[in-house]
């Protein structure tokens, strides 16, 4: 089978739709803003006041956006990232702050031979639900649990070898980290674990201009942030998912 054929096969395979149960990321943020969002339309309705009703639908429209990116957004932006990188099904992936393993289950989907490590500290102020149980049932429902591995450990001190990854994915999880320093070993640690020729993807909320100039500083090749679109808005464009993409130059280059 050609690489273009195989390639669309797996595109057709690995769809954002869903089995398993991913949680909604940071659960006290939609909580506020929906209990918000009532507060105000009740004192709107008990006061007739247009104003304060406007700004109650105002928040029910952010609470919308925000659901749609835990729910659907990632998903379907992330199924289109991993088609970027034309896996051929035998690599070995890390996901940094895999969670619930709504980007680590996509990513074994391309796999074949391969192995998809997810590694986190499963905080559930960062995931609803979130558990490495969580993950595992995912992977079963998914049907990608034998080409998964599930690793309970800090990104900023990750427990794998030199080179021994053939990419590196992160999706909503070194702004978590809330010191600069940490966030920073938490990028120079993926560019560790990456083999050379070795492609890094890092799709964030916060600190991406940071991790651009620390990877370019790092001496990585063709780094390139971007905006990732309105699937991935949290509540609106103010914040706006961006994507850095790297690729650790061979060795002797
Ligand atoms: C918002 S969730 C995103 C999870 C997953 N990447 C996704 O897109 O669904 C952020 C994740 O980062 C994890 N996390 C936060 N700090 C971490 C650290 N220092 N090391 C490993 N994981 C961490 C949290 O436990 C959580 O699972």
């Amino acid at each position: 089978m050609g690489i273009d054929e195989k390639s669309i096969l797996m595109t057709e395979r690995v769809t954002p739709r869903r089995r398993g149960s991913y949680g909604i990321d940071a659960p006290y943020a939609p909580a506020f803003i929906g209990g918000l969002a009532v507060l105000e339309i009740a004192v709107a309705v008990i006061l007739g006041n247009v104003w304060i009703l406007l700004a109650g639908l105002f928040l029910l429209a952010v609470l919308g956006l925000y659901l749609h990116a835990t729910l659907r957004g990632k998903f379907v932006v992330w199924a289109k990232l991993l088609d970027t990188l034309n896996l051929r099904g035998d690599e070995r992936i890390l996901d940094m702050g895999c969670g619930r393993g709504a980007v680590l289950l996509m990513a074994a989907q391309h796999l074949t031979t391969g192995r998809a490590v997810g590694v986190d500290l499963w905080r559930s102020a960062d995931q609803s639900g979130n558990s490495a149980e969580a993950a595992r049932r995912n992977a079963d429902a998914e049907g990608v649990a034998d080409r998964v591995e599930l690793h309970t450990g800090d990104m900023t001190t990750l427990p794998f070898e030199d080179n021994s990854f053939d990419v590196v994915v992160s999706s909503l999880a070194i702004h978590n980290i809330s010191e600069t320093a940490a966030r920073e070993k938490a990028v120079s640690e993926a560019v560790r674990v990456l083999r050379p020729g070795g492609q890094l993807m890092i799709a964030d909320i916060k600190g991406t201009r940071q991790h651009e100039a620390q990877l370019a500083k790092l001496g990585m090749s063709a780094v390139v942030r971007k905006r990732l679109g309105w699937q991935f808005w949290w509540g609106g464009p103010w914040v706006a998912t961006r994507l850095v993409t790297a690729t650790k130059p061979e060795r002797g280059s």
